[in-house]
């Protein structure tokens, strides 16, 4: 399932911190990331400019960008004005992230119009869906790409640089899918993802990441162990392993190591010191997956699981092929063996036919689940998915009604997250140290396993490590705390 909450999607449609996935996940780099090298004598021959919309998929995939055209002399600049390459990677999965991508480009493309010489790209999942007509769309703009280009983008790239107009939108071979091995060289910090597969084989009927990422391919579990290997080389603590529907892992290809077998092997890693993993579909979550919970302390304390609706009828209509039944009976397995799991979810409120009691049943999931925060949306119509029909037959539920039980969630949502920090206060709990508090000057943040961000005054010489403190404060998305010495 989804591993393509909103890494930059406006914060109306979450009561996360910050915005979708990205927030439960090590800090996404948004726009920009990575200086130019410090005291380089002259300027590099190229420059390249990222903008990353979506999901942590496209922050990963930026990643695979950055490292391949690195080995073509391209370095990441932070200043859009000054590159020589401008690459935005887009999101589809609402027509907001559609919009916002838009906006991006409309100063670029003044720019080319000006006579600039820069060569602009679109990639990521609108690139897919839309192809051609984007650049029917945007005269100024060079080259369209899906995520299946990002194994190719120096040759894209070099094309575009050429002069050509650079389309490509084919969906490679599942067989031979070529995953990007090369590390991103802005993966310095104390956490960082690692793609164990791409695409999706179910067809949630709201959903259009099977059209822009197409069919599911696991990537080879010794690829994925050497890439963990070379990240904790470099320092990386806590390893979130992402994919549509990570649970389906290996189960097509014979010999391969399923999901549980690959967080052991992860586990068995030196150097790994948590593992956090994106996104499992509730239908598929195993037992041997909720074993890993008893035997690895290595697997954090925290579990993003979309269940997207609380409703059986809404469940049915979103073939999603699991019950509310099911969906706490798979919480309850998880908390057997892991008593202190925090849950997390996704929502859609407004899927067509939703009626008022569709809607108080989801309401009433979120006690019945815990969730401790979750990341919850309008549904918004996509292009060329199954659901455009139930709106065909009517079943449209009004904007209004839509944006009022948004509402009602996300306030129910935040009571229930601050009273989720609140419980923490007076204990002692371990931290892993990731870097300065974006607000204080001498104040050091890190997550509990359980994902609670705590702020606590403290140096930079503790990033990477896990500390103990002890919070004095909890807000709604964030504690604070204080150092135990000791
Ligand atoms: N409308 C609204 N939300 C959607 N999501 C996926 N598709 C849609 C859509 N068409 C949400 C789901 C998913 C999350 C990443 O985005 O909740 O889990
Ligand atoms: Fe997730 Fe369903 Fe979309 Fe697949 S089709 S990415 S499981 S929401």
């Amino acid at each position: 399932m989804s591993a393509h909450g909103p890494a930059s999607d406006p914060p109306t449609s979450t009561v996360l911190s910050g915005d979708g996935a990205a927030a439960i996940h090590p800090p996404a780099r948004e726009s920009v990331s990575g200086p130019s090298p410090e005291g380089a004598a002259t300027p590099p021959a190229r420059r390249v400019w990222f903008q990353t919309f979506g999901c942590q998929m496209n922050v990963y995939d930026t990643g695979k960008m950055r490292a391949q055209l690195a080995a073509d002399g391209y370095v990441e600049t932070t200043d859009p004005d000054e590159a020589d390459l401008v690459l935005f990677n887009t999101c589809s999965i609402r027509e907001k992230a559609v919009d916002k991508m838009d906006g991006a480009l409309g100063p670029f493309r003044k720019d080319k119009r000006r006579g600039r010489d820069v060569v602009l790209g679109i990639a990521g999942c609108v690139a897919q869906q839309e192809g051609q007509a984007l650049l029917d769309k945007y005269p100024e703009v060079d080259m369209v790409f899906g995520p299946d280009g990002v194994p190719h983008v120096r040759r894209l790239v070099a094309r575009a640089a050429q002069g050509h107009r650079v389309l490509d939108t084919d969906l490679l071979d599942l067989d031979t899918y070529p995953f990007v091995s090369d590390l991103d060289p802005a993966d310095q910090g104390v956490g960082a993802f690692v793609t164990i597969q791409k695409g999706c084989d179910n067809r949630c009927t709201f959903c259009i990441v099977p059209t822009t990422r197409g069919d599911e391919a696991s990537r080879p579990s010794d690829q994925i162990l050497d890439e963990v290997r070379g990240l904790t080389a470099r320092g990386v603590r806590e390893i979130t392993l992402i994919g549509q529907n990570v649970n389906s892992y290996g189960l097509k290809v014979a010999g391969e190591r399923t999901f549980a077998q690959l967080l052991y092997a992860v586990a068995d890693i030196q150097g790994v010191e948590r593992i956090r993993y994106t996104t499992s579909h509730p239908r598929d979550m195993g037992d041997d997956v909720i074993q890993a919970y008893r035997d690895l302390p290595q697997l954090t304390s925290h579990l993003h699981l979309p269940v997207q609706s609380g409703s059986n009828h809404v469940l049915r209509r979103m073939k999603r092929f699991y019950t509310r039944e099911r969906y706490l009976a798979v919480v309850e397995a998880l908390r057997d063996a892991r008593p202190d799991l925090a849950l997390t979810t996704d929502i859609i409120v407004g899927f067509p036919g939703e009626t008022d009691e569709d809607f108080a049943e989801t309401m009433s999931l979120m006690e019945a689940a815990g969730f401790v925060a979750s990341f919850s949306f309008k549904y918004s119509p996509r292009p060329g998915t199954p659901a455009l029909k139930l709106i065909d037959r009517g079943d449209e539920v009004p904007a209004a009604v839509a944006s009022a039980r948004l509402t009602a969630w996300q306030t129910a949502q935040r009571t229930r997250s601050a009273a989720w920090a609140r419980s923490y206060e007076g204990s002692v709990v371990d931290i892993l140290v990731e870097g300065p508090s974006r607000h204080d000057d001498g104040v050091i943040c890190g997550r509990t396993s359980s994902h609670l961000m705590v702020n606590v005054p403290g140096s930079l010489d503790l990033v990477g490590r896990t500390i103990p403190v002890r919070v004095t404060r909890g807000f709604t998305h964030s504690a604070r705390g204080e150092r135990v010495v000791g």
